[in-house]
């Protein structure tokens, strides 16, 4: 199961994730917002993020103007590690090397082919672990209020 949110401004992207998710056969739980009514872009973050961390959905894919409020509300959320990103390479990076489980993406960054090509990318690639789990690990003792020691 596949989570995805987005805000107003977010909105007119998201039938090409939805296009993506039946692509590839990947049942998904929309958690709004439906309509280009003004919303705050941090409550749907949330109600995703919760979906991600609670392991009832596996992935998220969340969008707002930018991606970048959503995806930083989306990372308030503990055990959440969502990538905010444009390019290819860093979405798929951010699936082998540092187990990302929420991409967000803006409407007003990217368009309809290119955020296509991210999600796609995104949810097809996998964690490689071995020396990036360590880090990882690294991340999510930050995640839970600990401190690393170099
Ligand atoms: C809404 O206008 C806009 O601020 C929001 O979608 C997002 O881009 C924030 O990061």
């Amino acid at each position: 199961m596949i989570a995805i949110a987005c805000d107003h401004a977010g909105i007119d992207l998201k039938p090409s994730v939805i296009e993506v998710l039946n692509e590839l056969n990947l049942p998904y739980r929309d958690f709004g917002t439906f309509t280009h009514d003004s919303v705050d872009y941090p409550v749907y973050g949330e109600m995703a993020a919760r979906a991600v961390a609670s392991g009832e959905c596996e992935l998220g894919v969340i969008l707002c103007g930018t991606g970048v409020g959503i995806g930083i509300a989306a990372n308030k959320v503990a055990g959440v590690r969502c990538v905010i990103c444009s390019d290819c390479y860093s979405a798929l990076m951010a699936r082998e090397h540092n187990n990302a489980n929420m991409l967000a993406m803006g409407a007003r960054v990217v368009g309809s082919e290119v955020a296509k090509m991210l999600t796609r990318t995104f949810l097809t690639a996998s964690f490689n672990g071995e020396r990036h789990a360590r880090r990882v690990n690294q991340i999510m003792t930050l995640d839970a209020g600990g401190t690393l020691q170099k």
